[in-house]
């Protein structure tokens, strides 16, 4: 979401920057990236194909559906089966693939999940994962309840909501959907358009010598195993600053100060 201009609207300042932060990850083994149609729109998508086509069979690109992009950078609800299957067809064109490896339903808004039903949009895209341009399925921005519905109506392999050190409202749903097997992908894991900021992030930081993000990943790769990560960054230097997150070892007691954010 980064990769795309202001408030995820029209092109990036730096072209060049943001197809080599994807350039690097991948070069660097990262192997999952999130996007969106809609990012941009259209913008963080053709950037992608253009640093990554043809991309690895190693990397999977997951996108969402459920969401346009209006004038004023609005993100207006569309999860009609039509609006689904534009959404698909539009993702398969400017990412340049036969198929998509991952798309996740996105539900709720600007605010956060909103209750409703999830089965329609979810057979939806069941029938065009069955036409073969679909791989796996996700859903985001979900309550429990449509999590448990959605899984109903097909399987599932992640969800992704935001979450991070000082925002854990879904942590019996990450412990349960550990139990099963089903990836937990936090959005906003450095504090999205508030970055995070605590003393006690600050204090763990100082003690391993690493930046405050790269130990709030750090903390969020030993929360559970199913959680798999999607910093957003426009910048190379950051991108490296976070995949060093990933060779942090907590102690029991950084964990215990890091927890305290969250209380
Ligand atoms: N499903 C959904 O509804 C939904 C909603 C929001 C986001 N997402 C996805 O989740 C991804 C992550 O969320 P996000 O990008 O919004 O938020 P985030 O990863 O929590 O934070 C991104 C912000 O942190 C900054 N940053 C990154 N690394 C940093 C570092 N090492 N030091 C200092 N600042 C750093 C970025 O700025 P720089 O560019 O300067 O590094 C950017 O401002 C998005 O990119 C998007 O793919 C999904």
């Amino acid at each position: 979401m980064q990769l795309a201009g202001p408030w995820v609207m029209g092109p990036p300042a730096d072209r060049d920057g943001a197809i080599a932060v994807l350039r690097e990850a991948v070069s660097r083994g990262i192997t999952h990236i999130d996007t969106s149609e809609a990012y941009g729109p259209r913008v963080t998508n053709e950037l992608i194909r253009e640093a990554l086509h043809p991309h690895p069979e190693s990397v999977q690109v997951a996108t969402k559906v459920g969401a346009n992009r209006d004038a004023e950078g609005g993100w207006p609800t569309a999860r009609t089966p039509d609006d689904l299957r534009r959404q698909v067809h539009s993702n398969l064109e400017s990412l340049g693939v036969e198929r998509l490896d991952l798309v996740n339903m996105r539900m709720g808004d600007a605010t956060g999940p909103q209750p409703g039903s999830i089965t329609e949009a979810m057979e939806t895209l069941v029938d065009l994962q069955r036409e073969g341009l679909i791989a796996q399925l996700g859903v985001s921005n979900v309550t429990a309840e449509q999590v448990t519905e959605a899984r109903k109506a097909a399987p599932i392999v992640c969800v992704q909501n935001l979450y991070n050190l000082a925002n854990r409202w879904d942590d019996a749903l990450i412990d349960e959907l550990a139990a099963d097997g089903i990836a937990y992908v936090p959005f906003f894991p450095l504090g999205g358009f508030t970055p995070l900021q605590a003393d006690a992030l600050t204090a763990v930081a100082t003690r391993l010598a690493a930046t405050p993000m790269a130990v709030a990943l750090a903390w969020l790769l030993q929360r559970s195993d199913n959680i798999l990560l999607i910093p957003g960054t426009s910048r190379v230097a950051h991108l490296r600053e976070n995949i060093a997150g990933a060779a942090i070892s907590l102690t029991e007691h950084d964990v215990a100060v890091l927890d305290s954010i969250g209380v």
